[in-house]
């Protein structure tokens, strides 16, 4: 019988820890795929230090992880999309609310939701495609949930919108997938990052990308959309909601809407363990005033916002749009390619603690990725 082996969070705020865990059985639209490559996302190194905080359904010992690109070993009654042997990526759900650890990626054989699950074109290598599922689904939930900036969905031969999306952290995995979301939708689209990354990202198709980090780029990107319908914005990164703000304040013409990634304070400093508290108590009160003002700024300014949940695709028709309608045909026409591109971080689920933990300290335009 084949062994199952995962990366562990064995308690509430504990260590990661490999040990074996029990082989997943498909239920009634799931497959069961043999990881090959995950991503690591900072949600994942989240969860672990301060998952009773923004998970706390999760029971523990748990298995986290939302990236997986692999190949299929069984399928549940009903599935019909794939057959055995198939190189597919898909979001695995296992920190979603109501879902189980047998969905989490951080272990060689995982349990795919199918309408979260895509082929794989043998032209891409599954490292690179594992880039793709948390990052598309968040900007995904963003650009395309009614209750989000409501787009128009991606398609093969989108009519152009002449509105204008600005993505404010093009160069973050997130960024990325808006960027190239958006322009498969038929959307103008203005982005920000540092230098070294405009090239990439026009690739992309942004029209026009401005240094994020130059202290006049709010009023660039307001220079960028000017004369134009705007459809909106996506805040990626700290500070972004602010600039977001204040620049869909300035459109003359459009939905004066934010849909937000990055909570406007960053949990990356609070510890799992020893000295939680002393961290923990300011970034709480900061993110009660933080919000506050985000919420006076915005309204002052006739903006409204609104934050993302990357996972919603997973109960929400946003998945299947992408992972089944989508994406197959993006990929394998070359259209849609996976962004950003990508490091090997390690073999094994033992490199993924030492992935995160580089992931903490940053990347630029750069998924990290374990090789299983
Ligand atoms: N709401 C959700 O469900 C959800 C899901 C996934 C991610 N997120 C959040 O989305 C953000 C991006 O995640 P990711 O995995 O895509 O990140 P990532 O790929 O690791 O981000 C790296 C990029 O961040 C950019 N960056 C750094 N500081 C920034 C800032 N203050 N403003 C704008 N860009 C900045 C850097 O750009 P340059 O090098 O070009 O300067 C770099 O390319 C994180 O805050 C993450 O927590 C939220």
């Amino acid at each position: 019988m084949t062994h199952n082996s995962a990366l562990w969070i064995t308690r509430k705020r504990g260590p990661f820890a490999v040990d074996s865990a029990p082989m997943p059985e498909p239920r009634t639209g799931e497959i069961v795929v043999q990881t090959r490559a995950i991503a690591v996302n900072p949600f994942e190194r989240l969860i672990q230090t301060v998952g009773d905080l923004i998970t706390p359904w999760i029971r523990y010992p748990a298995i986290v992880g939302t990236d997986v690109a692999g190949e299929v070993v069984a399928l549940g009654s009903g599935v019909t999309r794939f057959a055995i042997g198939d190189r597919v990526i898909g979001f695995a759900a296992g920190a979603e609310k109501g879902h189980r650890s047998a969905e989490g990626a951080f272990q060689s054989y995982v349990v795919l939701l199918e309408h979260m699950t895509s082929p794989v074109p043998a032209s891409i290598p599954l490292e690179a495609a594992s880039a793709l599922p948390l990052a598309i689904c968040t900007a995904a939930a963003g650009l395309f949930e009614s209750d989000k900036l409501a787009m128009s969905p991606p398609s093969e031969t989108p009519a152009r919108k002449n509105e204008t999306l600005l993505v404010w952290g093009g160069s973050t995995s997130v960024g990325c997938n808006a960027i190239q979301l958006a322009v498969a939708a038929g959307y103008d689209v203005v982005a920000t990052a540092s230098p070294a990354n405009h090239a990439y990202l026009k690739k992309l198709g942004a029209r026009a990308v401005i240094d994020r980090c130059d202290p006049y780029a709010t009023a660039s990107v307001i220079g960028a959309m000017r004369g134009r319908r705007t459809c909106g914005a996506i805040a990626i990164g700290s500070g972004s909601a602010r600039a977001c703000i204040d620049a869909l304040a300035a459109a003359s013409d459009g939905r004066r809407f934010v849909a937000l990634a990055t909570p406007p304070v960053s949990f990356d400093d609070v510890p799992a363990g020893a000295g939680r508290w002393r961290k923990l108590v300011p970034v709480l009160a900061r993110i009660v005033l933080d919000n506050l003002g985000l919420m006076l700024r915005a309204r002052q300014r006739g903006v409204r916002t609104k934050f993302i949940w990357g996972g919603s695709p997973v109960g929400n028709d946003i998945g299947p749009m992408i992972f089944e309608h989508y994406l197959p045909a993006a990929l394998a026409t070359g259209r849609y390619i996976p962004a950003p591109d990508v490091e090997v971080a390690g073999d094994g689920l033992t490199a993924i603690p030492g992935a995160l933990e580089r992931q903490r300290r940053g990347v630029s335009c750069l998924k990290l990725v374990v090789r299983i």
